[in-house]
């Protein structure tokens, strides 16, 4: 098994390039299913969750091909052989539930493996079986599967999310597109990535209007056709590299970044003395002199600070001059980090979905386990400024969602390395 070995660091200085967007690629991947005319993504990043969904899309018969460098996928669903989606794909990755709508919308039936519990809490997908029956889908929950269909098409309907949900967003507007009719979505999630599909579909021919607000209204047509299209930047890979100069100190500029896509982040990042500005090529962090100050974080839905910039921001706060108090209200059981964090020298205090981080002035490195995707990142990030060396086990979180990592950090200046066997 591989492993990620940090070693306390300097101030960092250099560029990062930013990648496009794996959650955003990972529902407009799905969107080949709704077209028999091939859809091509560009910018894609290239993440062992792409190769998931790959695999999936192949199983359904969809064709998949990937430039060399693996930021062009082109993707063809002229014929399907299958509508199921199989517990042993599924379970290895819960965004697999976005190819529900897309299957049920094209051809009327689907079923698909329910994902099961995951590491972050225990993520219903309730909502977005409760959309597709706003459209007249019928749901059946058998053997683990959902069982989905529509005998007579989709029909357009009104629905209302009762909570926010990116994922059931998604796969009510893409099934939306080629229902009979007009459907309205209400207290729709409103993240950059749900833009970027309505913006897909809409170059595929879909009717949509109001994405990036509350409401979203979708005028259902007969078919969509092919489209070429750029995957949005990751602002969640940005935010983290952004925090990468601010606990060590340095100036990074972060290519093809975009405030306007971290917003509420940015402000807390100020508020704790960290200075941001947009340039031409991206956005440029430094902490040139002075430390870090505490700040108190609450994630939110987009347009709020997102819930996958908590554990990497906790990293930061670890090392501030006073106390911190970070509110999880997206997830249950989001701090795994924290534990972690804490055999570093952290002191931290969890209590349901608040956590209290005490700054102290230096953390030390440690062997540390890597629970999630974005925990894992955190403690690469606390162990560039730790004393001495730290081990980040089970780095195949990593690999789902941050490509070449070593590469983007040791280029401004971080010692990292990635060693097999440990
Ligand atoms: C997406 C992102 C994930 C991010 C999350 C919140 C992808 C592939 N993943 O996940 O990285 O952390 O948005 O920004 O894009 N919920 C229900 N019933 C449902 C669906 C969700 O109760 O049917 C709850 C969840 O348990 C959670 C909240 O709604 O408490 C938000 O989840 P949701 O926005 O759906 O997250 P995902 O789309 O799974």
């Amino acid at each position: 098994m591989e492993s990620i070995i940090v070693r306390g660091n300097g101030a960092l200085s250099g560029q990062i390039p930013i990648a496009g967007a794996k959650n955003a690629c990972l529902t407009l991947m799905p969107a080949t299913l709704l077209s028999d005319e091939p859809l091509t993504l560009t910018n894609a990043p290239r993440l062992s969750d792409i190769r998931t969904m790959t695999e999936l899309l192949q199983s359904l018969g969809a064709e998949v091909s990937t430039t060399q460098d693996g930021q062009v996928l082109v993707l063809s669903s002229q014929k399907l052989s299958s509508t199921r989606a199989d517990y042993d794909i599924v379970r290895k990755m819960r965004a697999s539930i976005l190819v529900l709508g897309p299957l049920l919308a094209r051809e009327g039936r689907a079923e698909v493996s329910l994902p099961g519990g995951c590491a972050i809490g225990a993520r219903p997908v309730d909502l977005h079986l409760r959309a597709l029956e706003a459209m007249g889908a019928e749901m059946e929950l058998r053997d683990g599967y959902v069982h989905a269909s529509a005998p007579g098409g989709l029909k357009g309907g009104v629905f209302e999310f009762p909570t926010v949900s990116v994922g059931a967003t998604e796969n009510a507007l893409m099934a939306a597109t080629l229902a009979k009719g007009t459907t309205v979505l209400k207290n729709a999630a409103r993240e950059p990535e749900i833009v970027d599909l309505a913006q897909c579909l809409r170059r595929m021919g879909a009717r949509i209007a109001g994405e990036g607000s509350r409401t979203i209204t979708i005028e259902g047509v007969d078919r969509l056709g092919g489209a070429t299209h750029p995957v949005v930047t990751d602002r969640i890979e940005l935010g983290t590299y952004m925090l990468a100069p601010a606990i060590c100190g340095g100036e990074v500029e972060c290519l093809g970044g975009r405030i306007d896509l971290v917003g509420a982040f940015c402000e807390k990042l100020d508020a704790a003395g960290i200075s941001v500005a947009q340039t031409g090529a991206g956005v440029k962090v430094s902490r040139t002199n002075g430390g870090i100050r505490a700040v108190d974080v609450t994630t939110e839905p987009f347009p709020g600070f997102p819930t996958d910039l908590q554990a990497q921001m906790m990293a930061l706060l670890c090392m501030a001059e006073g106390t911190s108090v970070l509110e999880e209200k997206i997830f249950e059981n989001r701090f795994m980090h924290a534990p972690e964090l804490m055999r570093m020298g952290a002191d931290i205090d969890v209590s349901g979905g608040t956590a209290t981080v005490r700054g102290v002035e230096r953390l030390k490195g440690a062997p540390v386990m890597a629970t999630d995707l974005r925990a894992s990142v955190s403690l690469i990030l606390a162990g560039l400024a730790a004393e001495g060396e730290t081990i980040v086990n089970r780095v195949y979180h990593l690999d789902r969602g941050y490509e070449r990592v070593e590469e983007k950090l040791g280029n401004v200046g971080a010692h990292i390395e990635r060693v097999s066997g440990q």
